[in-house]
């Protein structure tokens, strides 16, 4: 990545998604005709930026952005270097902050003008030099603002990431004793009272855990969403086009793995699927499809009208090594965007936990996170309602990062 971005620990002032920052200065050099450079971006607080701002302009102040062109004629870079570097562009989040206040901006909106900004001094525009460079810049910057805008709204969420919950845990502690309790009924509504936006449930082929009377039940007292998880098997298909839940979740499903465990291979079975979606759009039931995050399943979901995938975590989550796992979050991501701008409403779940779980909500290509065994196993200590205001808090946090 061409993009180099470090953040001072005083400007922790603000939680920042660096991940998206990232993508934001790639975009604007990709954009500015200038793909093949790099930039620094160094995120600090005022103190350090008046330092700067003291060195390098004479003045004792806090400023919101500096740029530091690397080279005046950036052209006479050694040619071995995989990327050229145009600079460093530095800002305060701490002054941001304030003016998102003053401007009535979110701190979105703020950083990225101030990256724009940033980034235009290092490729020469100077509105400070005359009133002419001063109008080239600024249409150049509202020109640029106006690109990303465009792009963001064709295909980003708005609006929270959103909580399913999904309770067949609850269920396989009572079929462990074969009684009636614990009821997912019961932790269905726990569930929505702390804040859930969905219950899911898992009806499968050995009924292992969600009994055909759970998915009744739910069906009628569930106020948000009931997501009805299921393999493309027949009779499994029967009871959904009766129960008609607010949307099923397409998985694949074997009888001896304890839990899903990848995405659907939709480009195997394109036929098959697709007249399962067939036949649930004619009862007017949504489809998602559990997918491993390969832009080749992404595609085949879209083509057979898919409305939803999920994107599968699993890997993301359970995967040893920072690395390792740098590059399974960034399979996510790509293939986020990639489902979002085929027109795919964009899910994620599988492996989610208390600590995994922010970098994930923080994606606002993916509009909804299903969650199950982490929140059930932590009821059990702490209860349900208090473990799912925890995660909602999680992601709620995760969401307001820049
Ligand atoms: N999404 C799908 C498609 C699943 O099969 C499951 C597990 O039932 C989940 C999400 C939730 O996974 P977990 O229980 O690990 O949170």
């Amino acid at each position: 990545m061409p993009t180099d971005l470090a953040i001072h620990s005083q400007a922790a002032c603000y939680p920042v998604n660096s991940h998206r920052l990232k993508q934001l200065a790639n975009w604007l050099l990709d954009q500015c005709g200038v793909g093949d450079y790099g930039v620094s971006l160094l995120l600090t607080d005022d103190r350090e930026i008046t330092r700067l701002n003291v060195h390098y302009r004479a003045k004792n102040q806090p400023t919101n952005v500096l740029s530091f062109p690397f080279k005046e004629g950036a052209d006479d870079f050694p040619a071995d270097l995989p990327f050229k570097e145009l600079g460093d562009i530095i800002i305060s989040v701490e002054t941001a902050l304030r003016e998102s206040i003053e401007f009535g901006q979110s701190m979105h909106e703020r950083m990225n003008w101030l990256v724009i900004h940033g980034m235009l001094h290092l490729l020469g525009y100077d509105h400070e030099r005359s009133a002419s460079d001063e109008k080239e810049m600024f249409d150049k910057e509202k020109e640029l603002l106006s690109k990303l805008t465009t792009k963001l709204t064709a295909y980003r969420r708005r609006g929270m990431t959103k909580l399913a919950i999904n309770v067949d845990h609850v269920a396989t502690v009572r079929q462990a004793r074969g009684i009636t309790e614990p009821d997912p009924v019961s932790a269905a509504a726990i569930c929505e009272l702390a804040g859930a936006s969905g219950i899911v449930i898992h009806l499968r082929e050995d009924r292992r855990h969600i009994q055909d009377r759970d998915v009744h039940l739910l069906r009628q007292t569930i106020k948000t969403k009931l997501n009805l998880e299921m393999g493309a098997n027949k009779e499994i298909i029967k009871i959904a086009l009766e129960v008609k839940p607010d949307l099923i979740t397409l998985v694949p499903e074997k009888r001896q793995e304890l839990t899903t465990e990848g995405g659907l291979d939709v480009l195997s079975q394109k036929k098959k699927i697709g007249a399962v979606i067939e036949k649930m759009t004619a009862a007017s039931i949504p489809v998602s499809i559990f997918v491993d995050p390969d832009p080749k399943q992404l595609t085949a979901a879209q083509e057979i009208g898919a409305t939803f995938v999920e994107l599968h975590t699993g890997k993301y989550c359970d995967v040893i090594g920072e690395r390792n796992r740098e590059h399974e979050f960034q399979l996510l991501v790509e293939a986020a965007e990639a489902a979002a701008q085929m027109g795919l409403r964009v899910c994620a779940g599988h492996g989610l936990n208390y600590r995994n779980t922010a970098p994930i909500a923080a994606l606002d290509t993916i509009e909804e996170l299903s969650i199950g065994h982490a929140i059930i196993a932590r009821a059990v200590f702490i209860g349900l309602d208090q473990a799912v205001r925890e995660m909602l808090a999680i992601i709620r946090q995760a969401d307001c990062t820049l």
